[in-house]
């Protein structure tokens, strides 16, 4: 019975620390869980070491793990990696579905919100010029008020351009609305919803809406036909004090050609969640002060992360009972 039991056993790899939820989730049916208990990222070639030496059924995956072919041939065991993120870029699906490897992600509704949130937290620093207001302070260099230091700039009466209205900009439309914003938004769907709550205003063409917009915002998946969306020729047709935020994935920005934008003045700032090379980023955007930089923790609400390992979890089970997969992404 014992031994029965132990060959019926899920053994299930998450590759870091998420909240405890999902592990509590996997244990309550039974399935044997690790995680390396820190809070450092694996490399490739450890994931890969450590998917060699076990026999795992499962995984749950982060966005900052290259699952690629290399990977699918390190653990034949594995049948279904839950990757913990909205985004999927990050896994090779093609090479996935020819393995016949089940891949989920985990589109929490709170991680929508808390991005929303952070975007609209970006958009107001940068209009507001937080960051660079509260460097100044803390350098000790506040020593009088005068009418003219930090001019920024309202956003009431403002156009946001929104490059994609999933469930994010959807989000963020919401929000901008409510703040008194004009929202114009280009998709592959047009949203009536969209327009009807929020008198979002469909743009035809990206290039019509980067010409309308003080603010662009992105909120597209990575793929090949988004990577560099916005690069020279899209920046020349910003306006000059345009401001652009990007929660959404590094590369669909080319770094560069915005390094270059901001130096020439094309646009008036940038606020990024996400870069083309991160962690790495340009020592350029470090040094500038129209520029605020966080480290991919948009999502990062309690709440949402919660949610985020609660869905990472549910998926591995619904696999294993049968259930239909309600975030299978191939
Ligand atoms: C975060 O970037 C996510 O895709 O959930
Ligand atoms: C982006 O980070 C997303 O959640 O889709």
């Amino acid at each position: 019975m014992d031994v029965l039991y132990i060959s019926m056993t899920k053994n299930i790899l998450v590759t870091g620390k998420i909240p405890e939820v999902a592990i509590t989730l996997l244990t309550a049916e039974g399935y044997r869980v690790d995680y390396p208990d820190t809070d450092r990222i694996l490399n490739q070639e450890k994931l890969i070491e450590i998917l060699t030496e076990n026999s795992y059924d499962a995984v749950i995956s982060f966005l900052t793990d290259t699952i690629d072919a290399s990977v699918f041939a390190s653990a034949p065991s594995v049948k279904i990696y839950s990757n913990y993120a909205s985004g999927f870029d990050n896994v090779d699906i093609v090479e996935a579905e020819k393995r016949n490897i089940v891949v989920c992600n985990s589109p929490a509704p709170l991680s929508a919100e808390a991005v929303a949130e952070h975007t609209i937290a970006l958009m107001l620093g940068l209009a507001s010029r937080i960051v660079e207001a509260d460097l100044y302070v803390r350098a000790g260099k506040y020593t009088q008020w005068t009418p003219m230091n930090f001019i920024g700039t309202d956003i009431l009466g403002k156009t946001l351009g929104l490059i994609g209205t999933g469930r994010i900009g959807q989000r963020v439309a919401y929000y901008a609305s409510r703040l008194g914003m004009k929202v114009v938004y280009n998709d592959i769907h047009r949203n009536e919803s969209l327009e009807k709550e929020c008198h979002a205003i469909y743009c035809e063409s990206i290039a019509d809406l980067l010409k309308q917009a003080d603010v662009v915002s992105l909120h597209v998946p990575l793929l090949p036909s988004t990577r560099h969306l916005i690069s020279t020729n899209q920046f020349a047709l910003m306006k000059q004090s345009g401001f652009l935020i990007n929660t959404s994935r590094g590369p669909v920005v080319d770094e560069k050609a915005l390094v270059d934008a901001l130096q020439k003045k094309i646009i008036g700032g940038v606020a990024l969640d996400v870069f083309e090379f991160e962690p790495n980023i340009s020592p350029q955007l470090i040094a500038m002060q129209n520029v605020i930089l966080t480290p991919h923790i948009a999502s990062a609400s309690m709440e949402a992360r919660n949610q985020m390992a609660e869905i990472a979890a549910q998926n591995i089970i619904d696999f294993f009972e049968g259930r239909v997969l309600n975030n299978k992404v191939h």
